[in-house]
């Protein structure tokens, strides 16, 4: 599993919580030892301090000058396993310029390690901090490896790569996978099998029901800072805007909106016809006419404006840009929730919202009765209706050229 850069300067609270998670994984996972990223040597002391202390099991770096190990990394680890001695040691590209690692010395220290652990150990294991293609070139100066583990990579080897003897596996990174050899020795510790798999980390993880369990709880504890975070940022909001939280609808709603993504599995027909709607791509004529910070706009074009849980911006909560489902239909987590049992949970007079948006102001020529019949696909509706419409209506800009002057299709 990738440490994946653990700590960096720009990562915020979030990240850190990801970070403590995945080297408590590795705690429980029982992993013996643990190389560093690129990234995590340039560190300020404060942050290196943390991540050392945090290990679960013992750092290894083999290219790292004595005065930048301190007292916790080792060169390399010697770990027996059932009686077979397993020999680790670790290697950062010196290509990944992060760190004060001096690079001419570091393919000496590489190839030192290797020639030193090969006679006392019955397994090598190189864990290894760069490209695939890196790997190649170095696995010519230590053939004696037997097995290599990348991490640092975006995307993981999903199937291994052999170099003369030397096997190669990639578990991608930020810890997002695992990867693993499971190997068998015979009693003259020769190798019998050796084997490469390669997983997702995630709560279906089931080479270990506790981790994957543990991995569930790991996201909806994130969720929850997540949405905390938000809510704050809202009332901050609000309280700038000088709105009181409570004059808004749903304030004190027990029910969230969960945006549209989640709608589609069940009711895919709705869902794309409701796709090819205005109403669906109507953020992005926000975004063309720069108006997506307008605030009397707004509430018009996203679902829930600054209503509990729902739109407050496009980077905390860019799943409720347009007027979705929800924006008719009401808050959708329990009837979601119930796997669609809860109905009455979705606003019963969906009428009362249409003309929430289509105002006067907004919408003169809006005709609820047309609008209603089309709601889902309005393909047909933006013909008849729209031809019919005088162009004081803000909305006719919208609406494709064919379509305004009554032609087209
Ligand atoms: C797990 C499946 C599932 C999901 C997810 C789901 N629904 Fe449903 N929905 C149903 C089922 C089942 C019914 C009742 C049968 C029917 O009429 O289709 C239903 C009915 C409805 C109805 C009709 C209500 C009525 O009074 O007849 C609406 C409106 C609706 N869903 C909207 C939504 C919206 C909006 C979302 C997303 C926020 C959503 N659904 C997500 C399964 C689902
Ligand atoms: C612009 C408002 C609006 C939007 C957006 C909208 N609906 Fe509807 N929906 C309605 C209205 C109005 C009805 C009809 C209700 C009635 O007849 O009482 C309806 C009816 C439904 C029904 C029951 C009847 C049917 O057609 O099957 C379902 C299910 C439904 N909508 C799901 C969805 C889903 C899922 C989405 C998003 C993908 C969505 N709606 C988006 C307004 C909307
Ligand atoms: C959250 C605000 C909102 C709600 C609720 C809403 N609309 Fe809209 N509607 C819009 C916006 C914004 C557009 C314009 C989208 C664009 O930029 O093209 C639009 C466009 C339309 C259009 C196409 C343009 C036009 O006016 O001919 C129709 C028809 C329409 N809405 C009908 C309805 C109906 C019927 C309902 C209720 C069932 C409804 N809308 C609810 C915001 C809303």
């Amino acid at each position: 599993m990738d440490v994946g850069n653990l700590y960096s300067l720009k990562r915020g609270d979030e990240q850190m919580d990801e970070a403590r998670f995945i080297l408590q994984q590795m705690g429980d996972q029982g992993y013996d030892a643990i190389a560093m990223g690129a990234k995590d040597l340039a560190l300020p002391d404060s942050c290196k301090q943390l991540l050392l202390d945090e290990a679960p099991g013992t750092w290894i770096g083999t290219n790292l000058k004595p005065e930048d190990r301190g007292s916790v990394i080792q060169p390399h680890l010697i770990q027996k396993v059932d009686g077979v001695k397993v020999g680790l040691f670790s290697w950062i590209d010196p290509a990944y310029n992060f760190n004060r690692v001096d690079s001419a010395k570091v393919l000496d220290n590489l190839v030192e390690t290797a020639r030193e652990l090969r006679p006392k150990v019955d397994v090598l294991v190189l864990l290894a901090h760069t490209s695939n293609r890196g790997v190649e070139d170095v696995m010519e100066s230590v053939p004696e490896v037997d097995f290599v583990l990348l991490g640092g990579n975006a995307s993981p080897m999903m199937k291994e790569k052999l170099a003369g003897q030397t096997l190669i596996g990639n578990a991608g990174d930020r810890g997002r996978h695992v990867a693993w050899f499971d190997i068998e020795l015979d009693r003259n510790k020769q190798m019998v099998k050796r084997e490469y798999g390669v997983m997702k980390l995630d709560h279906d993880f089931p080479r270990r029901p506790d981790v994957a369990q543990a991995m569930l709880e790991f996201s909806d504890m994130l969720t929850e800072k997540k949405a905390d975070k938000i809510e704050k940022e809202r009332l901050a909001k609000l309280d700038r805007l000088g709105i009181n939280p409570f004059s808004l609808p749903g304030h004190d709603s027990p029910l969230s909106y969960v945006g549209d993504n989640e709608c589609r599995a069940c009711h895919t027909d709705v869902y794309s016809a409701y796709k090819a709607t205005p109403h669906a791509r109507a953020f992005s004529n926000l975004i063309r006419e720069r108006e997506s910070n307008n605030e009397e706009k707004l509430p018009k074009y996203t679902t829930g404006y600054l209503e509990k849980t729902g739109f407050l911006n496009r980077i905390h909560t860019p799943r409720l840009m347009n007027v979705q489902c929800e924006s008719c239909h009401g808050r959708g987590s329990e009837h979601v929730r119930t796997e669609g049992k809860a109905l009455e949970t979705l606003r019963p007079d969906p009428e009362n919202s249409c003309v929430a948006c289509h105002t006067q102001d907004f919408d003169p020529d809006f005709d609820l009765e047309e609008g209603l019949k089309h709601v889902h696909n309005m393909a047909d509706i933006r013909l008849d209706g729209a031809a019919s419409r005088t162009s004081s209506s803000p909305l006719q800009k919208h609406l494709p050229k064919d379509v305004r002057s009554g032609k087209g299709k």
